[in-house]
């Protein structure tokens, strides 16, 4: 069952993904040559903390962290860890939150220092694929519309859709029904209706869509070791399509 929220759970709803934006955008700030992702995630547990939330990953099935940081082929679910960024990186930021009974959930993929145009190239797609998956949430329309928006720019675009993880709907809970492909059929699956609550977030890779996770147990890499981008969002389904509740502060 998909379940359509009251005005006061997406209230609450919108509190803790306003949190996750606001801490997701200081972290990108803070991404340069010499940051490690281990640096990253201890701001992003104390920013958590103090605004009285809860990292929603750290514990998640054993996940050891509040953040997950996935850094050039790496695909999600990296783990944080000492070693800096340097200049050419892609680093994805992944991060959810529960305060007062409620998730958040958002991701982003930064360059750090100065990376190449096929770089660029890969995260403004991914970018754009997430904005087109955002277009087709609207009242009637149905689950695979989501993800065929996706494919189609991705694909299009010559970069290929990570098929082994999906999104899902979000609330009292961090994975809900539905699951979120980011390919699939116009016309089929569950039809989207106004207060369901969806975490939408393309995976792409710049090569072949094949991943492999490593013996962490976590870590999804491209088999072909090309470079992979992450976006995410949590949006509400409303009367006119969309309200995305992660959407960052302008400029950050
Ligand atoms: N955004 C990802 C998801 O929704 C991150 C989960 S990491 C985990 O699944 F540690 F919680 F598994
Ligand atoms: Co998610």
């Amino acid at each position: 069952m998909i379940v359509c929220r009251s005005a006061e759970e997406i209230d609450k709803l919108a509190r803790v993904n306003a949190l996750v934006a606001q801490v997701l955008a200081e972290l990108m700030r803070v991404v340069e040559p010499g940051v490690s992702t281990l640096d990253l995630d201890q701001l992003a547990e104390r920013r958590l903390r103090e605004a009285g939330a809860l990292p929603a990953f750290k514990g998640y099935h054993g996940y050891p962290a509040t953040i997950c940081a996935s850094v050039n082929e790496q695909v999600v679910h990296g783990i944080p860890n000492a070693r800096l960024l340097t200049s050419g990186d892609i680093v994805s930021v992944d991060m959810g939150a529960k305060l007062d009974g409620f998730f958040g959930d958002s991701a982003v993929t930064v360059p750090v220092g100065i990376v190449t145009a096929q770089a660029q190239r890969l995260l403004d797609v991914t970018s754009a694929s997430l904005d087109r998956a955002l277009s087709a949430v609207t009242p009637g329309n149905r689950v695979q519309d989501i993800g065929a928006a996706v494919q189609q720019h991705v694909e299009a675009q010559g970069f290929s859709v990570v098929r082994e993880f999906v999104g899902h709907g979000i609330g009292t809970a961090l994975h809900e029904e539905p699951q979120i492909p980011n390919y699939g059929t116009p016309g089929r699956g569950a039809r989207l209706a106004e207060g369901m609550v969806l975490a939408i977030e393309p995976m792409v890779n710049a090569g072949k869509p094949a991943v492999k996770v490593l013996s962490d147990g976590w870590t999804a890499v491209t088999k072909d070791g090309s470079l992979s981008a992450h976006f995410e969002h949590t949006v509400v389904v409303t009367a006119e399509g969309c309200r995305i509740l992660t959407l960052r502060p302008a400029g950050a």
